[in-house]
């Protein structure tokens, strides 16, 4: 059996615990698709397709990756993609309580599709694409956090 996990996401921008996410994520499924949402919730700073180019350029040496976007329940997502499973990161207790409920609602309205939680390495749990976002914006140095791709496209609409 062909074992695929989707990891789900703002990705607004991707960084590098993100991506140690993923890293990880590939030793365990056969194929990871990274998966953009269209969270109603957030006013992005790039678009889906900014985000999800940015995530390609990123993640091209990483074997047995795909990127896509989608935009309705994410269980309903991850049954159109024949996924077993949807990866979340854990970086801080502060996560559990939030996670939980998502994972729970998940099982509930979608059967089958198995919550997996994977902890980046300790130097990336204090990020989020916020806090990238507001250093950037503030001129600050983001090169350890964030792939190259995502420092220049983050240098680029500051700058303007
Ligand atoms: N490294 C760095 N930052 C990380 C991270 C990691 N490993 N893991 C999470 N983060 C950060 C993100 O950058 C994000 O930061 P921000 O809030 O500053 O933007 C924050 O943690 C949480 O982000 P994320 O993991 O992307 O979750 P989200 O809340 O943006 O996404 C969805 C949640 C999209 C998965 C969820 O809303 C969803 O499934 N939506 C689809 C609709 C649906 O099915 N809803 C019902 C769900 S029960």
């Amino acid at each position: 059996m062909h074992r695929i996990a989707i990891y789900p996401g703002t990705f607004d921008p991707i960084t590098n615990g993100h991506l140690d996410i993923i890293k990880r994520a590939v030793k365990i499924f056969d194929t990871v698709i990274v998966a953009v949402a269209n969270n109603i919730e957030k006013i992005p700073l790039f678009s889906i397709e900014e985000r999800v180019a940015m995530i390609q350029k990123s993640v091209r040496d990483i074997s047995h990756v795909e990127v896509d976007s989608f935009n309705s329940l994410i269980v309903d997502y991850c049954h159109q993609k024949g996924a077993i499973a949807m990866i979340r990161g854990l970086r801080a207790i502060s996560d559990f309580e939030y996670e939980f409920q998502m994972a729970l609602i998940n099982r509930k309205i979608g059967k089958d599709v198995e919550s997996v939680f994977l902890m980046p390495k300790e130097k990336y749990t204090y990020l989020s694409s916020s806090l990238i976002k507001e250093i950037a914006a503030l001129g600050g140095d983001i090169s350890s956090f964030v792939p190259d791709v995502v420092k220049n496209k983050l240098k680029e609409k500051y700058s303007k």
